[in-house]
């Protein structure tokens, strides 16, 4: 099979998570193996690379790219689900926890996904191929929910619009392919917004994909769950892909490294919190102008990274 994916901050990502060499580390996006491969190099002895998806097609190849190598365990799985895996293979405590988020090129480009607005194929976005996808979405959900995932997930200013005609063309016909999508997103665009730059529907295809796949929610509750798994001085590293994201990455890293969280008028401490992580890039890490040339979808990329501190 063949799997496409160029991995964006391939060298800063492994850089920042410091390995050592018997450590234990989760790639939790894996995707086409590239940061798991420059991780698993690293490694000796009894040191672990964990690597998870949740894309059946990623694991199969995963599997077929690893297959003999003793130090990586591939897990077709939701990061979300990340104590069960590690307690399945009795580890306790991580080195480091890589999330390099969102979708892959792999997943973009197969039309037979049917993430892209590029190409017409069944509408689907599902990351693990089971469960309610972006058809039963658009066929199924009120006019008032559409209209608020499209407001809060693709930030789309247009979104009660792109809703009400969802609703009236799929009483008459219902939305089956991407291409049925993109035509009633662009009858509900106005003419300016359709003649400038950028496809008209990238806004509402990523809101659909992030709400199908619950990305933001299972975003804030794992990193939650990876940091109580962090040994000290264990890093998380995650790239994100858009604001939405990155939001919660800075919002939950930044959680983690500060101190006392009592409202300012109290005159003294009760909640006697400590910081338990340092950030390790104060502002997000960007791509340079040649690995944007080189890899353009990396163009939105930021990377963030923390460590853990001792603290209890
Ligand atoms: C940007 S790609 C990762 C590419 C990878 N770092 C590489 O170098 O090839 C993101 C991958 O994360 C997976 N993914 C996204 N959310 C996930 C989740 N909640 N649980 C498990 N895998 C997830 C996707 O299926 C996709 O394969
Ligand atoms: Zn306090």
């Amino acid at each position: 099979m063949k799997f496409f994916h160029k991995s964006v901050f391939l060298e800063k990502a492994v850089e920042l998570l410091n390995i050592k060499p018997s450590g234990v580390y989760v790639d939790a996006t894996a995707g086409g193996g590239g940061h798991s491969e420059s991780i698993v190099k690293k490694l000796s002895g009894a040191g672990k690379l964990i690597s998870l998806d949740q894309d059946p097609d990623a694991i199969k190849f995963l599997k077929a790219k690893f297959k003999s190598c003793k130090n990586l365990f591939v897990f077709e799985k939701n990061f979300v689900n990340i104590d069960e895996v590690l307690d399945e293979l009795k580890v306790d405590l991580v080195d480091g926890f890589l999330f390099d988020l969102g979708v892959s090129s792999y997943q973009l480009d197969n039309v037979s996904r049917g993430f892209s607005y590029k190409k017409d194929a069944a509408l689907d976005m599902r990351m693990s191929k089971s469960g309610f996808s972006a058809r039963d979405f658009v066929n199924t959900a009120c006019e008032k929910k559409i209209s608020q995932v499209i407001k809060e997930f693709g930030e789309e200013k247009y979104a009660d619009s792109i809703a009400r005609n969802l609703v009236k063309s799929r009483s008459e016909k219902s939305v089956e392919t991407t291409f049925d999508l993109v035509e009633i997103i662009k009858q509900s665009l106005p003419q300016k917004v359709l003649k400038s730059k950028g496809h008209p529907a990238k806004k509402t295809f990523q809101a659909i994909r992030i709400y199908v796949n619950s990305e933001l929610s299972i975003l804030e509750k794992t990193l939650g769950l990876a940091f109580k798994r962090l040994a000290p001085h264990g890093r998380i590293v995650a790239i994100t892909f858009h604001s939405l994201e990155d939001r919660i990455v800075k919002k939950k890293f930044t959680s983690f490294s500060s101190g006392c969280c009592c409202p300012p008028y109290f005159p003294i401490c009760t909640c006697g919190k400590k910081p338990e992580a340092i950030l390790l890039t104060k502002k997000p890490l960007k791509p340079t102008e040649r690995e944007i040339e080189e890899n353009p979808r990396c163009k939105s990329a930021k990377l963030r990274a923390c460590e853990k501190i001792f603290s209890k």
